[in-house]
């Protein structure tokens, strides 16, 4: 059957699109083939994926046949059986290589189906921790204003306050607080790093004060942030969140969805900042997105009086998404991807600072294999690049076989964490062959 269709707009009347309407109009391209870090398309178009999947979860690349083999296997061996009352060995190996890999305390695990089911099972276990320590009113959760963590109910009131979603899907469950952000190339406050003296972090504490500390369960927040591009925060402001959480008994979660498994240079991002979260909150890389496949990891503390974690489902602790996580993970550290991610990450943002040049390129920025260029129509002002512009380049790179996208008015990479120096160079050159372009459509 799929033989008969060549774009999405034939069989938009069969898949609920999640895709504006006029761009399904304009015919959705169906991927049918993965190979490295390239992709072929059903009209037989060949692109260099340097969007790994464009949700980033490829990093071991495509087409990897050992993780096939593992699910395989697993699959004739026991697909299933329930994870109330049961355990399985796929997923206590997993929890035991986790153990050991995720810094600090972190060692007990929950495996979920996506990021958004792995941070509604921590802001749930947020919840149960004050429950059980005899606070039962703590029901607020902090994030920041830009950030995402999902879809799901809770996820959803951590969104912050950019994206349409969170608009489209209020009232949402109540307890939502936002502070600012670390995101230095446009502060909230107007302010400039170092002589800020990271008011975006201290200023937490006045909000911990205003809405009541005691109704707070939680901080949630990615190491880098993927709202604006890739923002990477100052070295000081996580170990001042960390020790403001401290302060007022407040849980740090996290969230190593997109960070970790060696996207940022460091198995998991929270590393560059020397801090120890309370819980870590995984996906997409923990599987490179071979199967739905999500964690939870908490220390010792989290779970020490907690007597039921009451957050059943079906799929939880799967054996099948966990023996093929295992075999990913094993590739990454076989592979030594953290290491390329770390050299490679360097020698393409060396490559993005150079195009520094062009008058729409604000700021090329970035840690490992996560790095983005954020653009802006006048480079003093620092104002924002006009979302159709960014929609022409990315589409325009797509034309010419490289796949990018774009977070917020900043170009966003994120390429399969197995990229050689010389598929950096063809991006870098399409990259800026597209920029200049734009510069010289907006001159005309
Ligand atoms: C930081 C972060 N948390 C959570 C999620 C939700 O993950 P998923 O899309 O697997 O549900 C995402 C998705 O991009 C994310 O970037």
């Amino acid at each position: 059957m799929s033989g008969k269709y060549d774009v999405m707009d034939d069989t938009s009347r069969l898949i609920l699109h999640r895709t504006p309407r006029q761009d399904v109009a304009k015919g959705i391209t169906i991927m049918v083939k993965g190979e490295g870090v390239r992709l072929t398309d059903k009209a037989g178009n060949s692109y260099l994926d340097m969007e790994a999947g464009i949700t980033r979860p490829v990093h071991i690349g495509y087409g990897r046949q050992e993780v096939a083999r593992a699910a395989y296997d697993q699959m004739c061996q026991l697909h299933y059986f329930s994870p109330f009352g049961y355990a399985n060995e796929p997923a206590i190996d997993l929890a035991d290589l986790l153990a050991r890999i995720t810094p600090g305390d972190i060692n007990r695990f929950t495996f979920e189906c996506s990021g958004s089911e792995a941070v509604e099972a921590a802001m749930k276990l947020a919840k149960h921790y004050h429950y059980f320590r005899g606070n039962k009113a703590c029901f607020k959760i902090i994030s920041r204003k830009g950030a995402y963590h999902g879809v799901n109910g809770y996820g959803v009131r951590a969104l912050g306050t950019v994206m349409p979603m969170r608009q489209m899907m209020e009232p949402v469950a109540p307890g939502a607080v936002y502070v600012e952000p670390p995101y230095c190339y446009r502060c909230a406050y107007g302010l400039a790093y170092p002589d800020c003296d990271l008011k975006c972090a201290t200023d937490i504490e006045r909000t911990i004060e205003f809405e009541g500390a005691e109704l707070i369960s939680a901080f949630i927040g990615e190491p880098i942030m993927q709202g604006f591009g890739a923002v990477s925060p100052p070295r000081e402001y996580w170990p001042i969140v960390r020790g403001i959480c401290n302060k007022y008994d407040i849980l740090l979660i996290i969230d190593e969805v997109i960070c970790g498994f060696g996207r940022t240079g460091k198995m998991f991002g929270v590393e560059h900042f020397g801090i120890q979260a309370d819980m870590l909150t995984m996906a997409k890389g923990i599987s490179s997105g071979y199967v739905p496949l999500g964690a939870v990891g908490c220390t010792d503390k989290v779970m020490e009086l907690i007597e039921n974690f009451l957050h059943l489902h079906t799929y939880g602790n799967h054996p099948v998404a966990c023996a093929a996580g295992l075999k990913n993970i094993e590739i990454i550290q076989s592979e030594n991807l953290v290491d390329n991610s770390e050299e490679l990450g360097q020698y393409f943002l060396d490559g993005l600072k150079a195009l520094e040049h062009h008058e729409i390129v604000g700021e090329a920025r970035g840690r490992g294999l996560w790095l983005a260029l954020d653009l802006t129509a006048d480079k003093k002002t620092r104002a924002p690049f006009p979302m159709n512009r960014i929609a022409n380049l990315i589409s325009r790179a797509k034309q010419l076989g490289v796949i990018i996208k774009s977070m917020g008015c900043a170009l966003e990479f994120a390429p399969p964490l197995i990229i050689t120096k010389e598929e950096i160079d063809e991006a870098l050159k399409v990259i800026d062959q597209c920029i200049a372009e734009e510069e010289r459509n907006m001159r005309i």
